[in-house]
């Protein structure tokens, strides 16, 4: 694990990260970043404050990720719903991320991570959405990490235009009278496609929702909700985050002891089951 390189013996990040099982890494972590207004409120400080220093723990997430063998990253750094905030606010967010790209590429290139987004970028104003193109295309060749910002992003909006773009392919090549559509036909179309489905939902600042992120791909995720604003989610709560992720049994509605690829097994016909039968039956299956 390329972090506890860098961490010196002693170092309470490295002793946290020396008992996470480098095997066990979440593939895929996906973050809703919330409680920036709420720090800087607390310290008499404009909401946008809030955000800036947001951007920090942005940058050192992002490298603690990549250190750690994340393979993809998304980060809700914008959602559709974002643009009836004041509209100072919502400018100084496109400021900050352009300030973020800028600032990030060399870092990027560096850790060879590749940049990608999620949600109607081309909203953006347009030098916004210009150095996000750039920044993806600079960085496209990359094969480590995957960091994949959502701006302007809903899932339900994502999952919509999964099903035009099904639409669309069907009505162009005349098969539309013979559609079928399955969980992969969408899966395939949706903006992550290109990413494994996220293991771990974290939220900041306690709050108990999803917020339009990821509604489809998080299906199996698990989730963790921590109290900490944004600004002060530092190494040691990622750690901790991942840590708890690790203790976790995941079942993907099996049982406990089933691999999760095995394909699921027909249903037994409900002929000659008396109540007796039905009752044992029952015993063990899986909630
Ligand atoms: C939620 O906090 C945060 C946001 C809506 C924006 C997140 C943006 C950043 C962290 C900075 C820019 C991002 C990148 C990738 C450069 P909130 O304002 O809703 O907090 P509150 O609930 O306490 O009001």
């Amino acid at each position: 694990m390329k972090m506890l390189e860098a961490l010196a013996p002693g170092d309470r990040d490295r002793e946290l990260a020396l008992t996470l099982d480098p095997a066990r890494i979440p593939a895929h972590i996906a973050i809703i970043m919330d409680g920036n207004g709420r720090w800087a409120k607390r310290r008499g400080l404009p909401r946008v404050a809030g955000h800036k220093f947001g951007v920090a723990t942005v940058r050192s997430v992002v490298e603690d990720c990549a250190n750690l063998g994340v393979k993809a990253l998304t980060l809700y750094a914008f959602s559709a719903e974002n643009w009836k905030r004041p509209r100072a606010e919502v400018d100084m967010l496109w400021r900050l991320l352009r300030f973020y790209l800028r600032h990030e590429l060399q870092d990027l290139q560096r850790n060879n991570i590749r940049l990608q987004s999620s949600g109607h970028v081309e909203a953006l104003p347009e030098r916004a959405y210009e150095e996000l193109r750039a920044v993806e295309r600079a960085t496209a060749r990359n094969q480590g990490m995957r960091l994949n910002l959502a701006i302007n992003y809903s899932a339900r909006i994502d999952i919509v235009d999964a099903v035009n773009a099904v639409l669309d392919e069907a009505r162009i090549s005349g098969r539309l009278a013979d559609l079928v559509v399955d969980e992969k036909t969408i899966a395939r179309r949706l903006s992550t496609a290109d990413l494994p489905e996220p293991d771990l939902l974290i939220r900041t600042s306690g709050e108990m929702r999803v917020s339009n992120f990821l509604l489809w791909e998080i299906a199996y995720a698990e989730l963790y909700v921590t109290n900490t604003l944004w600004p002060d989610f530092n190494r040691t709560e990622l750690l901790r985050a991942i840590l708890d992720f690790q203790k976790r049994e995941r079942r993907f509605g099996g049982l406990s002891d089933a691999p999760r690829n095995e394909a699921p097994l027909a249903p037994e016909p409900m002929t000659d089951i008396d109540g007796e039968e039905l009752e044992i039956a029952g015993i063990g299956v899986s909630s």
